[in-house]
């Protein structure tokens, strides 16, 4: 990738942030709490690419960010206490775990493939003017390589992004410092997954009851909660050169098969193949059938696409 470019915090700054996302790009932007990696929530390549540049080995769900509560409704399924939290903190340092909208249209690399989505309205005035100049939803976990600490101001994000994003937004330094609080309210009981800039005692008080700790998609702490990511029906045989009697082969160069993550071992297009040739082939597999995938290079993606398919192929009780 060529030289990161740094906009300034201008009407003009953002329309060129805006124009880049609009084209599939990568754009790094200041929020209250941290520096975010930002692209189009809804394309799959775009979010394959976050994780490429962050080096991430493993596809964890990503935070979407909104600008209004409006637009947060048209991604996730909201309650009367998600509406009650959201109107209390949003704009501000608050995220919220919520049943995924279906036909929201969101890539399934957002959420890992989960029936969940994490949202967000971030406060900081670049982010909200960016938001509205995209027009979209932006997925946009921190702007840091993988294992490091996330970015409070422009230069953090060069130093660790530099050439492996288009652009970034100077907006000078974060306010909170820290990431958002994350708030699961897709079951009954709410759940702090990540403490963060808003205390947890505010939203106790907003709901009104106390508020259990733990589990994340993560490191789940129940065990439902690694079950509820899309796992095939059908078993899951790794390392395939060619399909066996019965077996849909999904290829990736240089094997072919009944379907492909790439023909020409791209791993940024196999990563945005990968939830939807899972679900596809399990499809045609049907409840009883196998699926076979091609050998992936375990580098770069490859260790987070390797990752998700051991994890389908894993032994199910
Ligand atoms: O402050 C922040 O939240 C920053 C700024 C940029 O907004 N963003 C951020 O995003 O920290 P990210 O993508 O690094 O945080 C993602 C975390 C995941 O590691 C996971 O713990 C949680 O959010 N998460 C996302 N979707 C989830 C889901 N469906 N269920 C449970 N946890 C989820
Ligand atoms: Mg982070």
């Amino acid at each position: 990738m060529e030289l990161t470019e740094t906009l300034a915090a201008t009407d003009a700054g953002v329309a060129r942030a805006a124009a880049l996302l609009r084209a599939g790009r990568l754009v790094a932007f200041p929020t209250e709490t941290v520096y975010g990696l930002g692209g189009d929530a809804r394309r799959d390549e775009t979010v394959a690419r976050i994780f490429e540049a962050k080096g991430r080995p493993r596809f964890n769900p990503l935070i979407v960010h909104v600008p209004s509560l409006g637009e947060a409704e048209k991604v996730a399924l909201f309650d009367d206490r998600a509406r009650a939290v959201a109107g209390a903190f949003w704009p501000g340092p608050l995220t919220l775990v919520l049943p995924l909208r279906p036909g929201a249209g969101l890539s399934p690399l957002v959420t890992a493939g989960l029936g969940t989505v994490a949202v967000r309205v971030p406060a900081h005035p670049l982010a909200r003017a960016l938001l509205q100049a995209f027009g979209g939803p932006l997925a946009a976990p921190s702007a840091n390589p993988s294992g490091r600490v996330s970015p409070t101001r422009a230069v953090h994000v060069l130093a660790g992004l530099q050439g492996r994003v288009a652009a970034v937004l100077d907006g000078g330094a974060c306010e909170v410092g820290v990431e958002s609080t994350i708030l699961g309210l897709a079951e009954e009981e709410p759940r702090l997954l990540r403490p963060g800039g808003l205390p947890v005692e505010a939203l106790e008080a907003a709901l009104r009851q106390p508020i259990a700790s733990g589990g994340s998609a993560e490191r789940p702490s129940a065990p439902g909660q690694l079950a509820s990511h899309y796992a095939p029906a059908a078993a899951v045989r790794l390392n395939a050169h060619a399909a066996e009697t019965g077996e849909i082969l999904v290829g990736f160069d240089p094997v072919r098969g009944d379907l492909t993550l790439s023909e020409t071992g791209d791993l940024v297009e196999a990563a945005a193949a990968l939830f939807h040739a899972l679900r596809e082939a399990d499809a045609l597999a049907g409840p009883q059938g196998r699926i076979a995938f091609a050998p992936v290079p375990e580098t770069g993606l490859g260790r987070a696409i390797n990752d998700r398919l051991r994890r389908a192929a894993a032994p199910r009780g």
